[in-house]
């Protein structure tokens, strides 16, 4: 036996020494630190494990699941993972959204019935997010009789509350299908620029926003019928009540807790500018109905009319709570639901959502539960969207990339989870998959890094001391126990900064390695008499690897499973104080645990993608030197504030800050591809050195860079961002 060279207990720390604050918010009794669980002086500290009722939005019952979709469940789920881990209750549902005219549509399109459509679906939806690892403890559908009682019931409650009111509007009507247009079914030319082809509600090419009797030649997209204006009743939400503005205004402001708000900054100042400022009522009341034929409930006293398939989208998150609830039989689900009992049982309620539906969860769905007697979200956590290396994801280029087909082609669904979480910071910043950027850091980092550790000590345990473990070499082990009190892992994840945790995660890791370096296990092996030092290394060095493995859980739960069994352990969780694996613990044989991604994979997985079109590539512009590129002064600029521009088609306003004093204003050519208020916050490139320009809406002072096919039309336009953490004014060479 090695010499069993025993650790130093770590410095035990009042609970007061514990208080740290993550994400603003301070935290106390071990919360942010390894345990909830506690003893100090022989007392025992026990934090109450916190009960939260987490969501995902609900996909559409009409289409694939798709590598965008899986940045919001993916960082859902690792919180879940994290939360579950550190002794808290959590209930994690989501559903398929299953009402609406798409659906409808497409049923028909397929000779199938909705019911029969939405079922496939399901079934398909259910089977890519396991694949990828999503752990609900539910996955419901809208289309339930649970998601029709918790309807009904609100909007009864908002009727008895004088929040809902008739009145008829004229809509179009297509005479062909016999039923109203939804606007995105009705196409024509943009009454602004006269672009053909348009939607009904704003034009492609131009970006202007209109009604849909405002288009030129209308057709209705789905019989080619020229639509007719016919007048139908419509319930409307009252949102322009005095009682609603002054409740959402109240509201989007406040925090659930101390320190941490109902939802993100940003997403709250354009709150405030969608509300208006005290005692106005900018909000306009919300249309909830739609005429038959629809798929959906219909409005119980108002034959012929369905509830908006937004109206009942969130209520099944209720919903799909609700059937787990009946199903288990162990949970109290009004306490969770119920705006009296949540308080009193001190209950969260946190939806995960993408910043595209940030308006139906932070003034709809708060407003409805209000009124309506039930408790309102704790906290929306919002995503920002998936671009493909730096561009929209595109058919055209097969980086509209299914779920279904990256496990088609057996690429691992962790490596893409473990990307995913390298690239979030829990902001709504947009994220980039850059595919060999991904390869290369899957590669260096889980291959590279963490299996490395135990592939060059595995060996050893098994081959020469009968698969048992000898003693802890304690001085290599401090980093990780003071990782493990000084919780900052914990609070990366907490915050769903999981970008900070996995870097936090690989520093240990390169510590790892660099004992296994300085001990060379290997050489040791090569020398009798240093056997007993050899088993302390490599117990050691795997001591270290089970760490890292219970620390990548959230993010890896299938590698972090297989680590348990090659280790022989009970399954990681977040809670008690460091221990090391006692010598004499017998591990099992080691087995490969991961494999390095081969680029001819990526590329297979694009071709299985890819769609019929062609992608337009130009030719290359002629060579410069490269003194002539060093003349351009390229910067990152965060965007402050962007804005339309009164009478310009095409041109945004945008403030940029460069890190000068006074910030830079730019007019820019991308309305037709982004609306300012998705602008607001985010970095991107500009050309800083460019003479200022003197435009019929003021001074323009430089350029930002974006990229888009050679007519500047087919293929959108995409602003170019720098990679996360790039700072204002940074040069760009
Ligand atoms: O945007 C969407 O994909 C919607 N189906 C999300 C609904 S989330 C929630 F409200 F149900
Ligand atoms: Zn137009």
């Amino acid at each position: 036996m090695g010499k069993n060279v025993k650790r130093k207990a770590p410095k035990i720390k009042t609970p007061d020494q514990y208080k740290q604050t993550v994400n603003g918010e301070t935290i106390t009794g071990g919360h942010g630190g390894f345990a909830r669980i506690d003893v100090f002086h022989g007392k025992t500290f026990q934090a109450m494990p916190r009960k939260i009722f987490i969501t995902s939005a609900l996909p559409y019952a009409n289409g694939d699941i798709h590598l965008g979709h899986l940045v919001g469940y993916i960082q859902a789920d690792i919180w879940v993972r994290f939360q579950r881990m550190r002794g808290n209750s959590v209930h994690y549902v989501c559903a398929d959204d299953t009402h609406g005219t798409p659906v409808m549509l497409r049923a028909e399109k397929e000779g199938l019935t909705p019911e029969a459509l939405i079922a496939r679906v399901h079934g398909e939806h259910l089977r890519d997010f396991t694949g990828f690892g999503i752990a609900f403890d539910h996955y419901h559908t809208t289309h339930s009789e649970e998601t029709r009682r918790y309807a009904e019931d609100i909007y009864a409650k908002l009727t008895a509350n004088g929040l809902i009111e008739a009145r008829a509007i004229a809509q179009f009507y297509d005479p062909v299908k016999a039923m109203f247009l939804p606007d995105r079914f009705i196409k024509g030319e943009c009454p602004k620029c006269g672009a053909a082809d348009q939607y009904g509600d704003n034009c492609e090419s131009c970006g202007a926003a209109y009604a849909p009797t405002e288009l030129k030649h209308p057709r209705s997209a789905i019989s080619g019928a020229i639509p007719v204006l016919r007048e139908s009743e419509h319930y409307f939400f009252r949102l322009s009540d005095k009682r609603a503005a002054a409740f959402l205004r109240e509201w989007t402001r406040s925090e659930s807790r101390p320190g941490v708000r109902r939802l993100p900054l940003e997403a709250a100042n354009k709150m405030r500018e969608w509300l208006g400022e005290e005692g106005e009522y900018k909000l306009s009341d919300w249309d909830i109905s739609r005429d038959a034929p629809y798929f959906g409930f219909e409005i119980p006293g108002a034959p012929g009319k369905y509830f908006y398939v937004w109206l009942d989208a969130p209520i099944g998150y209720f919903a799909s709570f609700r059937h787990l609830a009946d199903k288990r039989g162990d949970i109290p689900v009004e306490d969770y639901t119920d705006a009296g009992k949540a308080a009193a049982a001190g209950t969260e309620m946190v939806h995960f959502i993408g910043k595209d539906i940030l308006y139906f969860h932070a003034l709809f769905w708060p407003a409805m539960l209000e009124f309506a007697g039930y408790r309102t979200p704790s906290q929306l956590c919002v995503n920002g969207f998936l671009t493909v290396d730096g561009a929209k994801m595109s058919k055209s280029r097969g980086t509209f990339i299914t779920a279904r087909s990256w496990l088609d082609q057996e690429l691992d669904p962790e490596a893409l989870r473990y990307y995913f979480a390298g690239k979030s910071n829990g902001s709504m910043e947009d994220i980039d998959l850059n595919l060999d950027d991904m390869i290369a850091r899957v590669n260096a980092d889980l291959v590279g890094k963490f299996v490395n550790i135990a592939s060059r000590c595995a060996g050893f345990i098994g081959k020469r001391f009968d698969g048992r473990l000898g003693g802890i070499d304690a001085p290599a082990t401090e980093a990780f126990a003071a990782a493990w009190a000084a919780g900052d892992i914990a609070a990366a994840f907490e915050a769903r900064d999981y970008s900070r945790a996995l870097r936090e995660i690989m520093r240990l890791a390169d510590l790892a390695n660099q004992y296994i370096n300085d001990r060379k296990p290997w050489e040791l092996a090569r020398q009798p008499d240093k056997a007993a030092e050899l088993h302390l290394v490599c117990s050691t060095a795997l001591t270290l690897f089970r760490d890292l493995a219970r620390y990548l859980k959230p993010v890896l739960p299938a590698l972090a499973a297989q680590v348990e069994t090659f280790l022989a352990i009970a399954p990681f969780d977040w809670q008690g104080p460091w221990q090391a694996l006692p010598a004499g613990h017998r591990i099992e044989p080691y087995r490969h645990l991961a494999a390095r991604i081969e680029r001819a994979r990526i590329d297979a997985l694009l071709e299985a993608n890819r769609g019929s079109l062609a992608p337009v590539v130009p030719s290359p512009a002629p060579t410069i030197a490269i003194d002539d590129f060093a003349r351009v002064d390229l910067r990152v600029a965060r965007i402050v504030e962007a804005s339309h521009v009164e009478g310009a088609g095409k041109l945004l306003r945008l403030v940029l800050d460069i890190g000068e004093e006074k910030p830079r204003q730019v007019f820019a050519g991308i309305k037709s591809a982004y609306a300012p208020e998705t602008l607001a916050g985010r970095l991107t490139v500009m050309v800083a050195n460019l003479a200022p320009r003197k435009m019929k809406f003021g001074l323009s002072e430089g350029m930002v860079l974006a990229a888009s096919d050679p007519d500047g039309k087919t293929g959108g336009i995409h602003l170019l961002s720098p990679d996360i953490g790039a700072m204002p004014g940074m040069k760009i060479k």
